[in-house]
């Protein structure tokens, strides 16, 4: 079993206007140098608070946005080098889900139609078999054949995510990229749809990458998690390694404050330093090195971590 994705020194800036006001812009390094390798039928948890740069990750990764610089090498495949048609045609085999079913779902079309499309569009499923295949999508994501002429609005939440998911499911991906797929569900439905994912997970073998700002979540169903901060990543390895034995400070505060509701904030990029560790003003443990070295990801395979050791 090789890489089925590998990332490497992944770049995205935004230029920003310092207020309406100013003319001075500012850089926001949205995603800061971020490599890791996915593995056929394994699943990578993406933590870290809002702000850190787990979206525009997800965004590059499948090329919905252009990265600045960097590589990402899917099947073999570098797609930085090639062509958009082709990219467009990859996107079957690299789905999708985000956090608001509501959104991502067309509220003018019944579920017949959101479910048929992908597969009529992709030839996947002649025509006159396409209910049957319908049947079968809505039985895979917990639902029944009277789903098929609901709209959105007439469904929870949980059942909507159930149909985005579905949508994934058509066109038989390599990769489900899902960027906090439960974070706008009641807390009682998240461990549902979490069920699911790993049901998906277990009879498939499809690889995922799962982003969440709750890493309590993203613990249940990774094989492997990497923890973003300000675009970098500052932690990476084995789920357990990460979970019961983090190695940098801001993963243990993830960990401590577990439902803690600051982690709903935007990390603040202002007044920050240009150089030195990322981390530098909120952590415990810096000293001067920290604020004139940036230090490097190191470790072993199965676990790294972005500090100075000494
Ligand atoms: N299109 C954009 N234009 C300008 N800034 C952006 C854009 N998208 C994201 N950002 C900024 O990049 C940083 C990372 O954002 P994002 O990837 O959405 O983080 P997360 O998903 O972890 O909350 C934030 O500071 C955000 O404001
Ligand atoms: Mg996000």
């Amino acid at each position: 079993m090789g890489s089925l994705l590998s990332v490497s020194e992944l770049k995205k800036s935004y230029e920003v206007k310092k207020s309406i006001f100013s003319k001075n812009r500012e850089v926001i390094r949205a995603v800061d140098s971020v490599s890791f390798d996915l593995q056929h039928g394994s699943t990578l948890g993406i933590v870290g608070e809002s702000g850190s740069g787990k979206s525009t990750l997800a965004r590059c990764i499948l090329f919905l946005e252009k990265p600045d610089s960097g590589r990402v090498i899917f099947k073999d495949m570098d797609l930085m080098d090639i062509k958009k048609d082709v990219i467009r045609s990859l996107r079957k085999d690299m789905q999708i889900i985000f956090q608001d079913p509501y959104s991502s779902l067309n509220p003018r079309k019944k579920v017949f139609e959101t479910l048929s499309e992908p597969l009529l569009f992709h030839h996947i499923v002649d025509r006159d078999y396409i209910r049957e295949r319908l049947i079968e999508i809505l039985m895979d994501v917990g639902l029944n054949e009277d789903f098929i002429d609901k709209y959105p609005h007439e469904m929870s939440g949980g059942q909507r995510q159930r149909i985005a998911i579905g949508r994934a499911l058509t066109t038989n991906p390599s990769l489900i990229v899902a960027d906090e797929p439960v974070s706008s569900l009641d807390v009682s439905i998240q461990a549902q749809i979490v069920n699911l994912f790993m049901d998906i997970k277990e009879k498939r073998g499809i690889s995922m990458i799962f982003v969440s700002h709750d890493l309590n979540i993203v613990r249940f169903i990774s094989d492997d998690i990497i923890v973003m901060y300000k675009g970098m990543v500052v932690e990476a390895g084995k789920k357990n390694e990460v979970f019961y034995n983090p190695l940098h400070p801001y993963t243990q505060m993830l960990i401590d404050s577990i439902n803690g509701d600051f982690l709903k904030k935007e990390v603040d990029y202002k007044n920050e330093l240009m150089e030195g560790c990322p981390y530098y003003s909120r952590c415990d443990f810096s000293k001067d090195r920290c604020k004139k070295e940036i230090p490097v990801l190191s470790g072993d395979k199965d676990h790294k971590v972005l500090c100075f050791k000494d």
